[in-house]
């Protein structure tokens, strides 16, 4: 088979066979294994629709707790661990915590036995357990504090509001931020997810795979998008502002955070149950200064852009429902990676089934036959380059 035509991005060429997820762009539809998200929203958990991603159907109520057993009994981190993570800089980003300590996970399981059920659903399971807790004793650590340990007694989602904080979260705070980690699960081949295919492809160990899917997530056209936007938000400051913003940003040709999507052209669902959420939570808890901005902000763009099919995308109303629950800034893109890790375990599941390494091809647009030419003949090619980079 030959197919010679160069799609920058990929965009719209089909990198796997799936039956993971399904989206719609044109009608806003996203399912998990044939289910709404709107009704895993409102009836299922985060560890429950991790089940279904990854082992393909929903549990019965004694797999069930037993998935969860097994997750709360490997929440707690090796001593090692962190030690190691004292060593990092306080002025790190979390990503580049959470990546070095998702491969550091493969230095104390190395045992790689890919073709091995028990292998595998350990892995998941020391994945799903351990990377919050990475994430919060990331934060309590770069302040000077011993990270607390996992409570038992706590479920998923509230232990780790409760390993950030230091205090038992409200029940309703606890509820919607399990349902957040349920909306960011998976989302078919993004770019982390396909990195993480792609580095599965290899038979590497699982850790590796998280790992190489971590950094691909810190981009700020992929997970970074979610702490951009409240930047945006704090830059843009008064809803009288939104107007001048918005028109600077299209006159420089720069994108307006938290919008636009390569696969959905109407407002992705996701987002309208997180603006939902972030709503229950302004009625409890009081609204956030930044949300009128938000809404002015949405319909500016709509205005403007909606015949480009540029609408709210996940990231946009997901920091506002973070910053309600008190978890800082910088930690919304980890925050999306603990949820993310169900799609991505999901997905290096169903890659180890039918594997074939991932090799695509290129095409060459470079020099051919190029002389080599001897040292003190040769111009720097390099100060040229720096030349135009510094006058343009
Ligand atoms: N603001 C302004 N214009 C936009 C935006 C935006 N956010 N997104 C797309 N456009 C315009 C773009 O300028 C282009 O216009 P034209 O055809 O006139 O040149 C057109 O829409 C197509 O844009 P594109 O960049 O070719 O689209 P893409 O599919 O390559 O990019 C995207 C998708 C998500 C990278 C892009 O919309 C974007 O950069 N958005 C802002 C960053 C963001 O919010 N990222 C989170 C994505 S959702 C969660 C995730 O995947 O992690």
């Amino acid at each position: 088979m030959t197919f010679c035509e160069y799609r920058p991005g990929l965009e719209g060429i089909p990198a796997t066979q799936s039956s993971i997820s399904f989206v719609d762009g044109q009608n806003g539809i996203l399912e998990y294994r044939g289910i709404t998200i709107e009704d895993l929203a409102q009836h299922s958990t985060f560890l429950e629709t991790s089940y279904l991603l990854i082992w393909g159907g929903l549990p019965t109520e004694e797999e069930l707790a037993e998935f969860e057993h097994e997750i709360r009994y490997h929440r707690r981190l090796k001593y090692r661990i962190r030690d190691m993570m004292k060593c990092f800089p306080e002025s790190g980003h979390p990503m580049d915590a959470l990546q070095a300590c998702a491969a550091a996970l493969g230095l104390f399981y190395s045992r790689r036995a890919l073709d091995n059920p028990i292998y595998i659903r350990d892995a998941v399971v020391r994945l799903l357990a351990k990377i919050p807790t990475i994430v919060a004793a990331f934060q309590l650590m770069r302040k000077g504090n011993d990270p607390i340990q996992p409570r038992d007694d706590l479920d998923y989602a509230a232990n780790f509001l409760y390993m950030l904080t230091e205090r038992e979260p409200d029940p309703l705070a606890a509820r919607i931020f399990d349902i957040c980690l349920l909306l960011h699960a998976e989302h078919t081949i993004n770019a982390s997810t396909f990195s993480a295919m792609v580095t599965a492809s290899t038979l590497t160990d699982p850790y590796g795979v998280i790992a190489s899917a971590v950094g691909t997530l810190a981009g700020p056209l992929h997970g970074g998008a979610n702490e951009e936007v409240i930047m945006m938000l704090e830059e843009i400051g008064s809803v009288d502002n939104v107007e001048p913003y918005l028109e600077s940003c299209l006159q420089r040709k720069s994108k307006i955070m938290g919008f636009g999507h390569r696969v959905y052209k109407v407002k992705d669902p996701r987002a309208i149950i997180l603006q939902n959420l972030a709503e229950q939570l302004f009625e409890k808890f009081g609204r956030d200064e930044y949300y009128d901005i938000a809404l002015a902000l949405e319909k500016a763009v709509s205005d403007r852009l909606g015949h480009k099919g540029i609408y709210p995308n996940v990231d946009f109303f997901s920091g506002l429902v973070y910053r309600k629950l008190g978890i800082p800034t910088d930690l919304f893109t980890p925050v999306f990676a603990i949820a993310r890790t169900a799609g991505w375990l999901a997905h290096w599941k169903e890659q180890l089934g039918e594997n074939r390494i991932f090799r695509p091809t290129q095409i060459y647009t470079g020099a051919r036959n190029a002389p080599y030419v001897s040292l003190e003949k040769r111009h720097s090619a390099h100060d040229e380059s720096l030349l135009n980079f510094v006058t343009s």
